[in-house]
């Protein structure tokens, strides 16, 4: 069974192994250690008994939830994890008030784009050249309500 929580620093250890299996240049130890103090991080983890299979890092400004990072261990892909991280975290945050979320994609990345389309996000912009490597991000946005942003009733609406 698949259960998620908030992470604490003895977690980064493993959700540093698991970014370390997703990405080319993840997010390292030291990295996530720092983000963890920042008062508007919040960082979730996924754990399959006593393994750690996949995180979520996300920042909250004001009413907005910004999805910074979300990684499954490819092991353990399309079995639900980074949808609980997902509906876990925004549960969370839209009960304190935040009433939308917004995240960055690579334009290349059409499995996450697939993953947060399932969970209500939209594609509504399009930031260029948002990468190092001079890749396009999109900008993906859903309200509180399961519906993008400013914007119509989503698909796969939800939360
Ligand atoms: C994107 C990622 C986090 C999804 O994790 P996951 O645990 O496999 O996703 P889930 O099992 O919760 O998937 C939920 C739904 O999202 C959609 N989805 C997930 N992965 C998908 C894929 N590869 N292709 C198409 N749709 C996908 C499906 O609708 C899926 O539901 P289903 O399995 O019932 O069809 C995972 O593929 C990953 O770690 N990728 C590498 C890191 C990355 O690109 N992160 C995002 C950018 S920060």
């Amino acid at each position: 069974m698949i259960e998620v929580s908030r992470a604490a620093r003895a977690d980064i250890p493993e959700i540093a192994a698991v970014a370390a299996t997703a990405f080319s240049e993840p997010w390292s130890a030291p990295l996530f250690e720092q983000e963890l103090r920042l008062p508007e991080a919040r960082l979730w983890v996924a754990r399959e008994g006593a393994r750690s299979i996949g995180y979520l890092a996300a920042r909250r400004v004001a009413d907005e939830v910004h999805v910074l990072s979300v990684a499954v261990d490819p092991a353990r892909r399309r079995c639900g994890a980074a949808r609980a991280l997902l509906e876990a975290v925004l549960r969370d945050e839209m009960a304190s008030g935040a009433r939308t979320a917004l995240l960055e994609v690579r334009a290349s990345n059409l499995a996450a784009q697939a993953f947060y389309a399932s969970a209500g996000f939209v594609a509504v912009g399009r930031r260029p050249r948002y990468y190092e490597s001079g890749e396009d991000a999109l900008l993906m946005t859903r309200s509180s309500r399961g519906r993008p942003a400013g914007g119509s009733r989503a698909a796969a609406a939800s939360g």
